[in-house]
């Protein structure tokens, strides 16, 4: 069953699940500290759009990872994940990912593609570890500072 959209954390339990308006200024104090992270303004134009699913771990009371997705016709991609720098290496992002990509699959997604900056290695190493696979390269996708994007695809 998909955890209500309003529940609270439980105390010292990372909660997963569709983000609530409320959150979404905690979503981007978490970008305004990565690199490419949306501004408030997107996130809150992803929630309205109705072809974004945008999905947030709660932890400690807090938002404490983000990460927005598109659907299209039976593909999903991944625009945006971060992760609170307090909440790193604690299995967050794992859990995000996989609770969010359950749920696309049961919509009717069929795979899910995702860009990263060539140089992110603990991206890529979350991405590969979850069944994400390389199929591509865009050469300088990135701006600030220009680099190539590897484009990777899981099939759910
Ligand atoms: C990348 C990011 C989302 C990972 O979040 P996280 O919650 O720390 O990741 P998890 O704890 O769920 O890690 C799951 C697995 O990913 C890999 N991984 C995550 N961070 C890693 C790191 N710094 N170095 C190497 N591998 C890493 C490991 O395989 C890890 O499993 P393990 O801890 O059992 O070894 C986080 O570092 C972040 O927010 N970075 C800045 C924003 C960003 O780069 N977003 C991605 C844009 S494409």
């Amino acid at each position: 069953m998909m955890p209500r959209a309003d529940a609270p954390a439980a105390a010292g339990a990372v909660w997963y699940g569709p983000m609530a308006p409320a959150d979404a200024p905690g979503a981007a104090a978490i970008e305004a500290g990565v690199a490419d992270g949306w501004s408030l303004a997107g996130i809150e134009g992803a929630l309205a759009a109705p072809a974004a699913r945008c999905w947030c771990a709660r932890a400690g009371g807090q938002v404490a990872a983000f990460a927005a997705f598109t659907c299209a016709a039976d593909e999903a991609s991944l625009d945006a994940l971060s992760v609170a720098p307090a909440w790193r290496r604690r299995g967050l992002a794992r859990g995000l990912l996989t609770a969010a990509l359950a749920a696309l699959a049961a919509e009717g997604a069929a795979a899910c593609y995702l860009e990263v900056r060539r140089s992110n290695t603990p991206a890529r190493a979350l991405y590969a570890a979850l069944g994400f696979a390389p199929v591509g390269l865009r050469p300088r996708f990135y701006e600030n500072p220009a680099e190539d994007a590897v484009l990777m695809k899981k099939e759910l």
